[in-house]
C-alpha cells in the first residue's frame, strides 16, 4: 500500500505564485523518501497541506489509502508532521506541551513514549524549562518529538535538522532510521544532500512547483554512473571569465586543484572526447584525468539546472 498518494496537487499563493503545479507522487509504506529541491520550490507547500497549514487547490492525496481532505480526524491519528516554522506557546515546557499534542491527536499522553522522545531526541535536561529558554536546534527536536508523540506510522519532516549541530544530527537520523526499521515510512525535506543519498532509499526532486523526478536512490545512482569528467592540476584553479564561459556548457564544478565538467547524457566517445580537448584547450594539460561517478549533488545541480536553463 502506499503510505501516501498524492495527484495533481496545485496552489497558488495569489495571481502569478503558483508554488505546486500538478504534482502527483507516491510515497510507498515504509520508505525513507527524501523530497529536494531548492529554495521556493514548494516543498514545504506541500508539507504544509498535509498538515492542514495550507489549503490546496486542487488535486487529491491519500493517506493509507483514505483521503485526507475528507477523513481528516483518521488521517491525523496516523501522520506527524514537523513543519518549517516553529511556533510554540512560550509558557509551557517540552514536556507539557508533548502531553497536550498527545490529546490534540486524539490519544492519552503516553508518559513512557514521552519519556523515550526527550531521551532520544536529548531533550531530558530541558524537559521542564519554558520552551522560550530553548535554543533553536533544541526547538526543532522538540517539534519532531511533537510530530511522533501519538506513534504515527507515516513522519513527514520539513528540514528537520535544519540548525541542529553535527553529532546531534547524525542520532537524530539513527532514531528516524530505527523508526522506519519497525515500519514508520518517513518523508522528509533536507538540503544536506549528502544525508539524503546515505539514509534515503527513495528520492524526488521538485522545483518551481513542479516534480522533476522520482526514483529509487540506488538507481538513481547506479544510472548516473560515470557522467563527470574529471581533470587534476598541480596548483588550485582559479579561472577567469573568458575560461568559465568556455567551460560553462559542461557545468564545471572547481574544487582546490580539480574540475569535474559533465559529460553530455548521450555519452559516447565522441562526447568525452570533445569535452577533454575544449578542456586542455582552455586550461592547458592535467596531470590525471579520470571519469567518476556523480553523487546526489551533481544530479541535484544538474536537474534543477536544466529546469531554470529551460525557463529562461
Ligand atoms: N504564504 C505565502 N504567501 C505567498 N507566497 C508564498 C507563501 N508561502 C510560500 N510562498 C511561495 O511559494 C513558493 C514555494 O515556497 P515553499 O516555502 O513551499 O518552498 P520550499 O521548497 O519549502 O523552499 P525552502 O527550501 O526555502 O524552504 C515560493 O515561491 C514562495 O515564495
Ligand atoms: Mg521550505
Amino acid at each position: 500500500m502506499n503510505a501516501l498518494e498524492i495527484r495533481g496537487l496545485s496552489k497558488s499563493y495569489g495571481k502569478g505564485k503558483q508554488a505546486l503545479s500538478d504534482v502527483s507522487l507516491n510515497i510507498a509504506e515504509g520508505s525513507f523518501f527524501a523530497l529536494l529541491g531548492p529554495n521556493g520550490a514548494g516543498k514545504s507547500t506541500l508539507i504544509n497541506i498535509l498538515a492542514d497549514i495550507v489549503h490546496h487547490e486542487s488535486g487529491s492525496i491519500h493517506l493509507l489509502g483514505r483521503d485526507l481532505f475528507k477523513e481528516r480526524g483518521w488521517c491525523k491519528r496516523r501522520l506527524g508532521v514537523v513543519p518549517q516554522e516553529v511556533a510554540f506557546d512560550p509558557f509551557f515546557s517540552p514536556r507539557e506541551i508533548l502531553r497536550f499534542s498527545s490529546g490534540m491527536f486524539g490519544v492519552a499522553p503516553d508518559e513512557d513514549w514521552i519519556e523515550e522522545l526527550l531521551i532520544r531526541l536529548e531533550l531530558k535536561a530541558h524537559a521542564e524549562k519554558n520552551t522560550r529558554q530553548l535554543s533553536g536546534g533544541m526547538r526543532r527536536r522538540l517539534l519532531v518529538a511533537q510530530a511522533l508523540v501519538h506513534r504515527p506510522r507515516v513522519v513527514v519532516l520539513d528540514e528537520p535538522t535544519a540548525g541542529v549541530d553535527v553529532e546531534l544530527r547524525k542520532r537524530l537520523w539513527v532514531f528516524m532510521q530505527e523508526l522506519n526499521a519497525a515500519g514508520t515510512t518517513v518523508l522528509l525535506t533536507t538540503h544536506y544532500l549528502e544525508e539524503a543519498e546515505e539514509l534515503c532509499d527513495q528520492v524526488a526532486i521538485i522545483d518551481r512547483g513542479k516534480l522533476l523526478m522520482h526514483r529509487p536512490m540506488q538507481a538513481l545512482l547506479a544510472d548516473a554512473a560515470a557522467r563527470l569528467l574529471r581533470l587534476k592540476y598541480n596548483q588550485p584553479l582559479t579561472l577567469n571569465a573568458e575560461q568559465l564561459g568556455a567551460l560553462s556548457r559542461w557545468r564545471p564544478r572547481i574544487d582546490a586543484c580539480s574540475i569535474d565538467l559533465a559529460i553530455p547524457s548521450n555519452q559516447t566517445a565522441s562526447s568525452f572526447h570533445t569535452v577533454y580537448t575544449a578542456a586542455i584547450e582552455t586550461l592547458g594539460v592535467p596531470v590525471d584525468v579520470a571519469i567518476v561517478q556523480e553523487d546526489l549533488e551533481d544530479i541535484f545541480l544538474r536537474l534543477t539546472g536544466d529546469a531554470h536553463a529551460g525557463s529562461l
